[in-house]
Formats: C-alpha cells, structure tokens, sequence
C-alpha cells in the first residue's frame, strides 16, 4: 500500500518514521500539526498499540488531537504536562540555522508555544522545505479579530523599513470567510520573498499592538529530521554539529496507510 504514495508523501512519511526514535516510553511529547506530523501521531500511534509504549501527548490543534485520540494517545493538556520531554512537528521553511517558519496549517500560536515548553524540538520536513533565507513561504501572522485591517495596515507600514522583497499582507481565508484559529483569531499572511533578518522581524512583528504571534521560529528547533522519496533520512543536529544519513525501508502496514489525510 505504500507503493501508492507520492515521493513526499514518502518523504514525509520516513522522516516521521524516523523522528519516532527520539520519544521512549513515560515521555511528555508535544505532537505538531500538519500532514508531516500527522504521519508522526500515526507511527506514534503504531507504537502505542503494538509495543506497549505509554506517553503523554500535547496537541497543537484540535485536528492533532482527534487524530492523536483516534490512533490510541493518551492526549493531556499543556498545563496538565507543564513540560515536556520533546515535541515534534513539521515545518513550512527552515535555514541553515534551523529557523523555521511555520504555521501554514494555522496552528502557529500553540505549535510555539507547546515548542518553547519542550527539552528539545524535533522538525520533520520533505527537502523542499529548506532553503537558504527565509519568507518565500508567505510569513503567517495571528492577528486578534478586533481592528485586524488597522493591523494590516500598521504591519505594511512596518515592511516599509525592513529587509524584505515583498510587502503584501493578505488575510487567510476559509471559502468566503476569514479563517479562524483554534483560538479565535485570523491570520495575516504576509509576501516578504525574502527575510533579511528573521530575529529583527519576530520581535517587532510580536511587539506590535493587534498582533499575537508570528511564524517565525528563531532558536527553538534542536533537530531537523529530513526525509527524502526515495527512503533516505538526513538527521540534522543543531547543538551537536551532526548530520546522520540512512535509509527507512517502506513496511506496509495496514494501520498507518489506511484512512489517510490531515
Ligand atoms: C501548521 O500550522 C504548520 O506549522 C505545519 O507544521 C506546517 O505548515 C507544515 O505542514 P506540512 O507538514 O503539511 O507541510
């Protein structure tokens, strides 16, 4: 059944495959949101059920939770958890630097903050998703509802004097209607086709009025994990300055290839 799935999806799924390893049992695992990380809760999910392992998870969105619950995960919440041990998620961009921008699934608000509440953030990607700068992936920001047009306009105001190539600010929708986060809020997305300086960028983005948080994840992913069609898997460490290669053969297994989907 593997056989059916496209080279990302391949990709995707063996470098959830692999990032699996980095959780044992009693651990507290933040678990990302998105298809790469639904590929994750589903082999975690494996692992529950067939090997007996006990963790707790912490969802980044109420689609992580229900799948987490649906494959057998014993879901808590971040204050029940308090800390966690690692959390793994996927990513939208990451840089040499391992800085990510992240929250095309909008989920960027509670992915960062179950991330910064972790001993160590894994990201699992596809080799599309690395690049040499950040922002050619539209820079998702979550506005509060309340004034958002005032913000977007304060925002492109903003642009004006940053490093960037582009300076458009659109609102994410949902058919006719904005899109809503899981908490209650819109997202801005915003055209930059290059981030000068990402760190400049967050905290003056994070400091404006209207404004809850943004993509950009500066310092916080230990580990890359990056998963290639052809079963290969680049394993990418920050803090220890290591890169491992090897290679995941596909095992078909009814449980994680059937039902997919984000
Ligand atoms: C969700 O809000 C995002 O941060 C995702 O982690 C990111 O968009 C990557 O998603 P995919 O794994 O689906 O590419």
């Amino acid at each position: 059944m593997s056989g059916d799935l496209s080279p990302i999806d391949k990709a995707k799924f063996v470098a959830a495959k692999r990032s699996v390893d980095y959780v044992e049992d009693g651990m507290r695992v933040g678990l990302g949101t998105g298809s790469t990380a639904a590929w994750m809760v589903r082999c975690l999910g494996e692992l529950v059920r067939d090997e007996g392992l006990k963790i707790k998870g912490v969802p980044t969105s109420t689609r992580t939770a229900e799948l987490a619950r649906e494959v057998g995960i014993e879901v808590v919440s971040l204050d029940e958890a308090k800390w966690l041990d690692v959390t793994i998620d996927g990513a939208d961009e990451f840089d040499g630097n391992l800085n990510l921008i992240k929250g095309g699934g909008g989920a960027l608000l509670q992915e960062k903050i179950v991330a910064t509440a972790s001993d160590q953030m894994v990201v699992i990607a596809d080799i599309g998703k690395e690049v040499e700068t950040l922002g050619n992936f539209p820079l998702p920001v979550e506005v509060i509802p309340f004034g958002w047009q005032t913000t977007k306009s304060l925002i492109e105001e903003m642009l004006v004097s940053m490093d960037v190539l582009g300076r458009d600010a659109t609102l994410r929708m949902n058919g006719e209607r904005p899109f809503v986060t899981d908490e209650g809020n819109y997202i801005l997305d915003l055209h930059l086709g290059r981030i000068g300086n990402a760190n400049q960028m967050a905290m003056v983005l994070n400091q404006m009025p209207g404004v809850v948080e943004n993509g950009l994840f500066i310092d916080i992913c230990d580990v890359v994990i990056l998963g290639y069609g052809d079963g290969r898997v680049e394993t990418r460490d920050i803090n220890e300055g290591t890169v491992q290669e090897d290679r995941l053969d596909f095992v078909e297994s009814d449980n994680l290839f059937t039902d997919l989907g984000d």
